[in-house]
């Protein structure tokens, strides 16, 4: 195993430690001074147009940054991922994502299995199955076309094909919805599914490993559903093999574990595969993201898929000081390990954007949220920034005040698109363009803020200046692209995921792990019979937990 370089010995991080201690922020004056700033930091990744001039770096922290990623060697295990090396030390695995969305004439065999082919065989039939759904020649056991299609499962098998599924409503097959059910709260399979017609319904189960807990629970009551409505509709009659043939219709699985899926009762020739080289949370673009497909179609689909592989080919082959994900990746290091950011927003300018901010905290959480390196010792310096946010603007009229007056550094991402799907005008008000101008402004505000005698030049009241003033020197990332297509979505997710790659690297974690949450899942089953009603259970647990038991115990109806 490769010893993870310490950041914190190499030369760059004490010029960077340096850099810092001499840094006195001043946007207005970088400006001012530096009449190449935005060319020198503004860069054209595939359709994403991403300007890094308002971020608290000058060339000096930008150079120390990239001497970092050397001294770490963030492209040799760069290197190491894509072509398939167990980077994933802690359970022994490739990490192949970018491997999901290789052109099928590309070449790849990893541990002697031809991975491209295994893809495509995959996606093929992940395509035909599809076109047979949105076409209506596959039908429920009644002869009804389906007409919702319910994704079941949770984290990675849930927050990516939710959040793109939103994105690209604009693309979406009319006849057909999504609907997506993942917590283990009763209410949401509820939720879900009480107004629906069993008859016309179709459920994904979706899990990598097939033994979640709240996946194969929500699994058991959507069965149990489908097969009551449809033995009330008098469509079955109960018997075992009229529910399978039922089953086989209206139940289909995503899943590495394709014995489990046959276990449960879901036909095998309705699985859809992927691999042990696939994280949960990096996962929406291999047959986890089969909503997405009956949505969007094939051809959206593989134009998502292409805008993952642009990225990628950016992030390998593009050189390091106009490589956008290793910068972007490099700069929050520079605000999380020098100047002490806590956490980063996202703030998508982009309404069906609306689920990005939560997809991309798994993504970047579970994967940087360690404490120890991928060799077992200690991590040496912090890891893991909060990740956050909500749609602009409703975020301006929530908890964008914090971000600009408050005490914290507080990095912000602020993404949009030049074309709405949808262009309205407001009287002679073109809405967008209204939108877009709040986009500019926040990211200027922020950036240069407003000085006490601006203030005082308004007339404010003297008492009020203080409050009214803004430091400036909140800094920002804009990206741009010219619409929400599938292309910009798959484009805006890998450069997210190779940003969470580069952080890993520079701080010597596994970011394909995810150990951290194993703790809470096994406690949950040994409490389980306490929260039942098993006394000699509930006297094992600590003394918080068995009186938190115990008011549940007395207060449940
Ligand atoms: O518990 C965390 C986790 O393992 C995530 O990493 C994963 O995305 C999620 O659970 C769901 O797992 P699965 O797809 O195996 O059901």
């Amino acid at each position: 195993m490769i010893t993870p370089v310490d950041p914190t010995t190499t030369q760059a991080w004490a010029t960077l430690t340096s850099l810092r201690d001499q840094l006195q922020p001043d946007l207005r004056a970088w400006f001012d001074e530096q009449p190449n700033r935005v060319a020198e930091f503004t860069f054209d990744i595939a359709d994403l147009h991403v300007d890094l001039s308002k971020n608290l770096v000058g060339t000096d922290v930008m150079e120390a940054l990239l001497r970092l990623a050397d001294e770490v060697d963030v492209a040799g295990r760069r290197e190491a991922m894509f072509s398939g090396e167990h980077i994933n030390v802690t359970e022994d695995r490739a990490v192949l994502h970018t491997a999901l969305r290789l052109p099928r004439d590309a070449e790849l065999e990893v541990d002697g299995q031809d991975v491209v082919a295994d893809v495509h065989e995959v996606l093929d039939r992940m395509y035909a199955f599809a076109e047979k759904v949105r076409s209506g020649e596959w039908v429920g056991v009644t002869g009804k076309r389906i007409e919702t299609v319910v994704n079941i499962g949770i984290g990675g098998s849930d927050l990516g094909p939710v959040m793109v599924y939103e994105a690209l409503l604009p693309y979406k097959l009319d006849s057909i919805k999504c609907r997506f059910i993942s917590n283990i709260d009763p209410s949401d399979c509820w939720e879900k599914t009480h107004d629906l017609d069993p008859e016309t319904t179709m459920f994904i189960v979706a899990s990598k490993t097939f033994t979640t807990l709240e996946t194969l629970t929500n699994a058991r009551m959507a069965r149990e559903w489908l097969l009551a409505g449809l033995a009330d509709a008098g469509a079955v009659d109960g018997s075992a093999e009229e529910d399978r043939d039922a089953v086989a219709k209206h139940f289909v699985a995503v899943s590495t574990a394709l014995d489990k899926v046959a276990d449960f009762g879901i036909d095998p020739d309705n699985a859809f595969g992927f691999w042990d080289w696939v994280g949960g949370r990096y996962s929406v673009d291999s047959a986890v993201g089969l909503p997405v497909l009956i949505s969007i179609g094939p051809d959206g689909f593989r134009d998502f898929l292409a805008g993952f592989h642009a990225v990628d080919t950016h992030f390998r082959t593009e050189d390091p000081d106009s490589n956008v994900p290793l910068l972007m990746g490099l700069l929050n290091i520079w605000y999380v390990n020098f100047l002490g950011a806590e956490s980063h927003a996202v703030l998508p300018y982009a309404q069906y954007l609306h689920r990005f901010a939560a997809y991309l905290q798994q993504l970047t959480m579970e994967s940087n949220g360690k404490s120890v390196r991928w060799d077992g010792t200690p991590v040496t310096c912090d890891t893991g920034e909060i990740f956050w946010g909500e749609p602009g603007t409703n975020g301006q009229h929530a908890f964008y005040q914090l971000i600009h007056q408050g005490t914290r550094l507080i990095p912000a991402d602020f993404i949009t698109v030049a074309n709405p799907a949808h262009p309205v005008q407001d009287g002679d008000a073109d809405v967008h363009a209204l939108f877009l101008a709040n986009f500019f402004a926040q990211t200027a505000a922020l950036a240069f803020g407003k000085t006490e005698d601006e203030v005082r030049a308004e007339g404010t009241a003297e008492q009020v200046v203080p409050a009214r003033v803004f430091k400036g020197n909140r800094p920002t990332t804009s990206i741009m692209a010219p619409a929400l297509t599938p292309s910009v979505v798959g484009q805006l997710i890998a450069l997210y995921e190779h940003i969470t790659f580069v952080q890993g690297v520079v701080w010597g974690i596994d970011s394909f792990d995810q150990w951290g949450v194993e703790l809470g899942k096994k406690l949950a089953m040994e409490i389980a019979p306490a929260v039942s009603g098993d006394t000699e259970a509930l006297v094992t647990q600590d003394g918080s937990t068995q009186s938190l038991v115990g008011w549940y115990l007395k207060n449940r109806n």
